[in-house]
């Protein structure tokens, strides 16, 4: 399929027919899903695909049954993460090291800069003393300005975690299945189940399968263009 048909083909399909999924569909749309761009590299993102029924049935449970849960021949939850950025920065370290002649620049940027920016402290202090020096710096020169607090950092996460989702989910499309991003569950409960901790955050359940008849609910709204495009 072309990019264009894929893109306008997705809909977010609520309701599946019993035909099971290969898992090597999922498999490729999971491949799709890793090289998703994604902030500084870092790769903060899990994906918990649900294979077994003891997981499967406190998932749907926590989802609400809703239909998108409940109709899926196959469940992923996609997860940001604040607390895997240590390991990552060490393999991402570790694949500069086999570059020739790797810029020194890129080694100064993983190895001080990542740190300043995903390590967290539970009192804040670094998030305080960052902000008031880039708000400072800020009124004389463009500053990077640090994100402040948990919040922020999740929010950081979940951008790259969201993007990796639709690579997802346009694979699946490309490959003739059907999907439905999820935000409606109980996350408290999903975490419970997929035994994460605080540090953890579920981006999004997506259902998937192949679309029943009736499994698109309405046709494709969408705001006018002319409200939403701005020309600067
Ligand atoms: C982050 C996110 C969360 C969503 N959560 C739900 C959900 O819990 N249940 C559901 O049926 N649809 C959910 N949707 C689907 C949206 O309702 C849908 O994308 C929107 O109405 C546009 O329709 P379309 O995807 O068919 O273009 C979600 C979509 C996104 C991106």
């Amino acid at each position: 399929m072309d990019f264009f048909d894929v893109v306008q083909k997705r809909r977010s399909v609520r309701k599946f027919t019993d035909q099971p999924v290969d898992s090597q569909l999922i498999e490729k749309a999971l491949d799709a899903a890793l090289v998703a761009p994604n902030s500084s590299n870092m790769q903060p993102w899990e994906f918990y695909w649900v294979k077994s029924t003891a997981h499967r049935e406190p998932l749907i449970e926590a989802c609400f049954r809703q239909n998108a849960a409940q109709s899926a021949q196959e469940l992923i939850f996609v997860v940001a993460r604040l607390d895997t950025w240590k390991r990552n920065q060490k393999l991402i370290l570790n694949w500069i090291d086999t570059l020739d002649s790797p810029p020194k620049v890129l080694v100064n940027y993983y190895k001080k800069l990542i740190p300043l920016a995903y390590m967290r402290d539970p009192f804040f202090i670094k998030d305080t003393l960052a902000y008031l020096m880039t708000t400072l710096i800020g009124w004389f020169r463009p500053t990077p300005r640090v994100s402040f607090g948990t919040a922020r950092a999740f929010e950081t996460a979940s951008k790259s975690t969201a993007l990796a989702c639709e690579n997802l989910m346009l694979a699946l499309v490309a490959q003739g299945l059907s999907c439905c991003p999820m935000e409606g569950f109980d996350e408290v409960r999903v975490k419970k189940v997929l035994k994460l901790n605080r540090h953890s955050h579920v981006v999004m359940g997506i259902g998937i399968g192949y679309a029943a008849e009736d499994g698109i609910y309405s046709s494709q709204f969408r705001i006018p263009r002319e409200l939403v495009v701005k020309e600067v």
